[in-house]
């Protein structure tokens, strides 16, 4: 098996629980997952709905704690951070993209990009410069100035990764980006993913229902009631051509 030679595990979980709801209506959403994410790769990951795929995003960005288990993100210790300290490593490390992209409809795409470097404390002369250039990495250099009203779902979706890059996080946690886009869309959106992890100080998890999308994968996880179900190296194993036919 080859792997990058600097790669690294920039995500590491361990042993995840996730109990949500309130006595005695609570549900164990997840039920022990151990997961580890390497930069210079995508890993794509399916689930039936309520199997827990978006619960483990929100653990892994920080966004939610773990009820039981140990999270790690570059090489930091989450379990006795304070809510102030998990802010900031979600900020320095975590860019999130959504399915309904989360624009600020009243802002530009270039401003939309500032905002999230602004979040991270990156303003002032540099920072129009980096969100152009964001904007240029994932092929939107011609509509900087486009207001979200004006762009196309797929053009909304490349807005929204290139502020989920601004700032140079080490992850990107995508929760289905490609499920309100048309398939030739989706197909666009997943390929400039799998661009974005193959930056080597970089790890990239994206949840996805298309099959299709799964040729991109450097790594497929499935989830089913709260467990990991499988994992797969389908470039290695030739996996992904087998699945993506289905
Ligand atoms: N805040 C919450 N309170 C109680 N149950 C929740 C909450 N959020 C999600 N759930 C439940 O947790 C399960 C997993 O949800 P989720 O992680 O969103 O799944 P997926 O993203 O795979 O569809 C579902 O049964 C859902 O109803
Ligand atoms: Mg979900």
């Amino acid at each position: 098996m080859t792997e990058p030679s600097n790669s690294k595990v920039i995500v590491e979980a361990e042993g995840i629980v996730k109990v949500l709801g309130t006595a005695p209506n609570e549900i164990k959403v997840l039920k022990g997952i151990d997961l580890e994410l390497q930069t210079g790769e995508l890993t794509l990951m399916m689930g039936p709905s309520g199997s827990g795929k978006t619960t483990l995003l929100s653990i892994l960005g920080c966004i939610l704690s773990p009820t039981q288990g140990q999270l790690t993100v570059a090489g930091l210790k989450t379990q006795n951070m304070s809510k102030e300290q998990l802010a900031n490593l979600r900020r320095k490390h975590v860019g999130f993209v959504f399915q309904s992209y989360n624009l600020v409809p009243t802002l530009s795409a270039v401003e939309n990009v500032m905002l999230a470097l602004d979040l991270r404390d990156i303003n002032g002369p540099g920072a129009y410069d980096q969100a152009a250039e964001a904007l240029e990495s994932v092929g939107l250099g011609h509509r900087i100035n486009a207001m979200p009203s004006k762009m196309s779902g797929g053009e909304k979706q490349r807005v929204s990764i290139a502020r989920a890059l601004a700032g140079s996080p080490s992850v990107i946690l995508a929760d289905e980006p490609t499920a309100a886009l048309d398939a030739k869309n989706g197909m666009a959106v997943m390929e400039l993913l799998a661009q974005v992890a193959q930056d080597t100080r970089r790890a990239v998890l994206a949840v996805t229902h298309d099959h299709r999308t799964l040729q991109f994968a450097d790594r497929i996880i499935t989830i089913d009631d709260g467990r990991i179900a499988g994992s797969e190296r389908p470039k290695i194993s030739g996996k992904a051509v087998e699945m993506a036919a289905h």
